[in-house]
């Protein structure tokens, strides 16, 4: 099976999609790293070790990340879309697990550098984590196999702002370098995400379809989220944001995009943490308004997605 590291800020969306990757045949989920996010990152932390110990998989090491992004403050997450405690207002006994001494940064160095070009890193939250992995130890560039990333919107509105997705402006900075590093990089942002459906039927479907406890944590955590989702984005059911990375890496083919070289705007304003895709040619990139893409690495940005065969699969 193909070797992945989850790094999440759990919310329900990343615990549906840790559900989706443990129950593949296709995956080994080798870690997840926690970030601060959808709420803290005590809470983040807390949910991920919750989800392995339902899952009856405290044999995954979690490894804790960072608390806040870079160089701003924290602006303290969503707890409106993803309940107080992270999962959607459940309030889960606390795990028996605990997080691994080693932190997520210093996880995905050692992970990467144990297995070259075998491990596909896939970040689900504020990319702070990715950034601080690469600036640390460059050399994981070469070494990742892919990084398929839940976020941005190349030309599609934003979910936080009208300008910018929600991972992408909890770090702009974080953003902007992690997607100008010279390592193969799938981003799956709000363009084929908010294209998607599980429709309240299927929600239902998935939670008849198994009485365990994992399945019954994140079933019962959905309730909430997807009454945000009803509500708040008038859809009978609910996006699959971060589900939508766990179903790339085990059938690519259920999306479609092009490559594009991308900035994010780390400017504070109006469209601070918008993902820009650079439109043009040569020639347009030689002049001098093109500067900020310049030297820039292309991104395959995905664009479309048979939702259909995404919501089979999951
Ligand atoms: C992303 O933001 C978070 O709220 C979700 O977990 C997902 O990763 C969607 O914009
Ligand atoms: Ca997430």
């Amino acid at each position: 099976p193909q070797k992945i590291i989850i790094d999440t800020d759990p919310g329900v969306d990343d615990a549906m999609a840790i559900q989706f990757a443990l129950n593949s045949p296709e995956l080994e989920v080798i870690g997840l790293t926690t970030v601060y996010g959808n709420v803290n990152l005590e809470l983040t932390t807390a949910n991920a070790l919750k989800l392995l110990e339902a899952a009856g998989r405290g044999d995954i090491p979690v490894a804790k990340g960072a608390a806040k992004p870079l160089s701003r403050p924290f602006g303290g997450g969503v707890a409106f879309v993803h309940g107080d405690d992270g999962l959607g207002n459940i309030f889960s006994p606390e795990s028996s697990l605990k997080p691994i001494a080693q932190s997520a940064e210093d996880f995905i160095i050692e992970q990467i550098k144990k297995y070259p070009n075998e491990i596909i890193l896939a970040p689900l939250g504020p990319l702070t984590n990715i950034a601080l992995a690469l600036q640390k130890a460059p050399e994981i560039a070469e070494l990742v196999k892919e990084v398929v990333i839940m976020g941005g919107n190349a030309f599609w509105p934003g979910n936080a702002s009208p300008a910018a997705e929600a991972n992408i402006l909890n770090d702009p900075e974080a953003a902007d370098y992690v997607l100008g590093a010279c390592w193969p990089m799938v981003m799956i942002g709000l363009d084929v995400t908010e294209t998607t459906l599980l429709s309240h039927k299927e929600g239902q479907e998935v939670r008849a379809g198994s009485d365990s406890e994992l399945n019954k944590m994140v079933c019962d955590a959905y309730v909430f989220y997807e009454q945000f989702n009803t509500t708040n984005n008038k859809i009978d059911g609910s996006f699959l944001h971060d589900p939508s990375v766990i179903a790339y890496m085990i059938d690519a083919s259920i999306f479609s995009g092009e490559e594009y070289l991308i900035r994010v705007e780390t400017q504070d304003g109006l469209s601070l943490g918008k993902t820009w895709p650079f439109i043009g040619d040569e020639d347009v990139l030689a002049r001098p308004a093109s500067e900020p893409w310049r030297g820039r690495p292309a991104v395959n940005v995905m664009l479309k997605v048979d939702n259909e065969r995404l919501v089979t699969l999951l």
